[in-house]
């Protein structure tokens, strides 16, 4: 077993571990890939202050993310094809994450159903809605959400249409994986990927396949999704279905300071400050760099939450210190996954966590709610 010291040494290992084609689907972002670049380059200018001879001792990550209590400030993201990293990937993500005392988010295009991981857990998790055209779609899957007691709603906003990501065209992802040589030589060295996803008893896209009207197999999936994110998606369709699910109810894909008025306006408990890991729209500056002025534009009014480009405890401690209230993992910890199932997951949110709480230590501070922005020295022109 290799010693994993840094999320970087799991991405090696998923990279290692998971066929081609799901590897890069997690690690490619849209078009020229310049936002997806930024979003860890910008988190790099960012310094922190070193304080010393202060009391270091009995420190704590602990707070609250959308009223729920959590062991750090880090919930894991919402990530499609979580079940292609690793066979159950959804389940095993959502069972490390109720373990370790953080909320684990299920994407609407997750492999594993809602009630396959409301089985498997024993905690509420939190479930993420794309918004469909198939209004009894939505409907219905906001009730399946309800019935597994799921604890917030996270409403993406940020895909209606999709960044086009060159990798995946190349590569032709597929879940299940079609059987090309190019595909089956890679599989031959990813056995262990392919033993696992063997033994498997879930059916693939459980909230969609055999829920929507003509979505049968995952064939039919495919061309129903691309003509399904509703292009007319606007603020009184987002009222609906606030009014519809009357829990906790996260907006997500903010980038911009009057966006984030109208979100706070509108009653939401948090707004996520996101450019879906630069996934979406390519030239769209970082969200750490957009965080600061968001976190102005609304004040008070709502809780402010970023991701998109965290890679480490000191990443979370920047975004934490620049105003967020809780921060998002995505393939921080779907290399954990790949490489290693609920083990790697695990071992993700251990190392963020490690470097968090030392960073904490050598910047002087003892409780994660007391980061501002006199632990940073931010570079001129960064706002
Ligand atoms: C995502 N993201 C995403 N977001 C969402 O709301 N629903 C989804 O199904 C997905 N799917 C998805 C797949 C993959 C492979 C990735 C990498 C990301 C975006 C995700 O929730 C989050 O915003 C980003 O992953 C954050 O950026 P980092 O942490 O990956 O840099």
């Amino acid at each position: 077993m290799p010693v994993i010291t840094c999320i970087d040494d799991l991405k090696r290992l998923h990279k290692r571990r998971v066929p081609k084609m799901f590897y890069d689907y997690a690690e490619s972002g849209s078009y020229t890939e310049q936002t997806f670049r930024e979003n860890t380059s910008d988190f790099a200018q960012i310094r922190l202050r070193q304080k010393v001879a202060v009391d270091m001792s009995g420190r704590s990550t602990a707070g609250t993310m959308a009223g729920h209590d959590v062991a750090m400030p880090v919930a894991l993201a919402p990530v499609g094809l979580c079940g292609m990293q690793h066979a159950d990937g959804e389940i095993k993500a959502a069972r490390a994450a109720e373990k370790f005392g953080v909320p684990f988010t299920l994407s609407t295009m997750s492999i594993c159903s809602i009630e396959d991981v409301a089985a498997h857990t024993t905690k509420p998790f939190w479930f993420q809605l794309y918004v469909m055209q198939d209004e009894d779609f939505v409907d219905a899957i906001i009730e399946r959400a309800k019935r597994a007691k799921c604890s917030a709603l996270v409403l993406t906003l940020d895909l209606q249409i999709l960044g086009q990501r060159h990798k995946d065209l190349k590569n032709g992802l597929s879940a299940p994986p079609k059987l090309t040589l190019p595909v089956m030589l890679d599989l031959a060295t990813k056995w262990r990927w392919g033993l696992g996803m063997l033994g498997t008893k879930r059916r693939f896209f459980g909230n969609i396949v055999g829920h929507a009207k003509g979505v049968g197999d995952t064939a039919s999936l495919m061309s129903w999704t691309s003509e399904q994110f509703d292009p007319k998606l606007d603020w009184g369709k987002i009222a609906r279905i606030r009014d519809q699910w009357g829990g906790k109810f996260i907006i997500k894909g903010i980038l911009d300071e009057e966006d984030a008025r109208i979100a706070a306006d509108f009653g939401a408990d948090a707004i996520i400050v996101s450019n879906h890991g630069g996934r979406q729209l390519d030239g769209a500056l970082s969200a750490i760099r957009m965080l600061p002025s968001i976190v102005r534009a609304v004040g008070d009014k709502v809780e402010v939450h970023m991701d998109s480009g965290i890679r480490s405890g000191q990443d979370v401690l920047k975004a934490l210190a620049l105003g967020a209230k809780g921060t998002y993992i995505g393939r921080s910890y779907i290399y954990g996954l790949g490489a290693m199932g609920e083990a790697g997951v695990t071992r993700a949110l251990e190392v963020i966590r490690k470097e968090l709480d030392t960073t904490m230590a050598l910047c002087g501070e003892r409780d994660v709610k007391a980061l501002g922005r006199h632990n940073l020295l931010i570079p001129e022109g960064f706002e």
